[in-house]
């Protein structure tokens, strides 16, 4: 399979736990500066040997959550949905992205004001279909007006628990036809909704998702997560993956891991692409 991607990253050099927008935050449970760099320079390492051109953000003392740089655009082909980030505290992220963005040729477009959306954190192609996280941060009305200038189909799942705040904490495409989710963070109708339209679903179980299994970095048949998830990984290489881990502990403590660290520059629908649907 030929793997290749470009992905954003943005050095975790201003990066630390100085407010709490999730519960995985603590601020007297602070990130371990040396440890967190060293784990996010293994992650980009790895991506790098599976294939990924990484692209790097610069980092800006007061944003210690640009990080995580999922949340920065949805990327449809040349265009970038800017985010419109729920709290105030990431909202300054948003100017730094955009300036990024619109440098290296995308075209960054904006949400109308009152419309909250936290990008590809929220927004996540499996096949043809944009599945996309609501409630916790972005609105289900963002998603519809998405879906609207994009001109693709979007299957919005409500987020019904705390820890799962964005979509890719808890739902990972890793084909058009292959996903893994984690069924405790959807009611009912958002199971169903993936039952639905996914052939093949893989169920995290708890503690898995709990060590972010979901938010995994698919690049071909490559799949980077947070170490600690090794049910998921052997049912990914049932499926003919190959599995990777990598310690991610210290953004853990931000609520995010692997995948919440970068942002698919070639389109979040990417990974599809390798598998021969368009
Ligand atoms: N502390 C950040 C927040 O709460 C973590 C973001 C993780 N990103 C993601 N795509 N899930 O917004």
């Amino acid at each position: 399979m030929n793997a290749s991607a470009r992905i954003l990253m943005c050095p975790p050099e201003f990066y630390g736990i100085e407010y709490v927008i999730n519960p995985w935050m603590n601020t007297e449970r602070q990130a371990d500066q040396p440890t967190a760099a060293s784990q996010w320079n293994d992650l980009r390492r790895i991506l790098g040997e599976h294939g990924a051109t990484i692209e790097l953000l610069t980092p800006v003392a007061g944003l210690p959550d640009l990080v995580f740089t999922a949340n920065a655009a949805l990327i449809y082909r040349c265009r970038a949905i800017l985010s419109r980030f729920r709290h105030q505290q990431r909202q300054g992220e948003e100017e730094y992205d955009a300036a990024w963005l619109s440098e290296n040729g995308f075209r960054v477009e904006v949400l109308p004001e009152d419309h909250f959306f936290e990008g590809a954190g929220d927004a996540l192609f499996c096949g043809d279909t944009l599945f996309a996280g609501y409630r916790m941060r972005s609105q289900v009305s963002s998603h519809q007006l998405v879906a609207a200038r994009i001109n693709r189909r979007v299957l919005p799942v409500e987020l019904v628990d705390p820890y799962y705040y964005h979509l890719d904490t808890c739902f990972c495409p890793l084909s058009a036809e292959v996903a893994a989710y984690f069924p405790g963070a959807f009611d009912d109708y958002g199971r169903q909704v993936f039952r639905e339209h996914i052939p093949t679903l893989i169920e995290v179980d708890k503690d898995e998702a709990r060590a972010f299994a979901c938010n995994a970095v698919v690049i071909g048949s490559t799949v980077t997560t947070n170490t600690g998830c090794p049910f998921f990984h052997e049912q990914l290489r049932a499926l003919g993956f190959t599995p990777v881990a990598t310690p991610l502990g210290e953004f853990v403590k931000a609520g995010g891991s692997a995948k919440c660290l970068t942002l698919r520059l070639d389109g979040e629908d990417a990974a599809m692409w390798a598998h021969g649907d368009r």
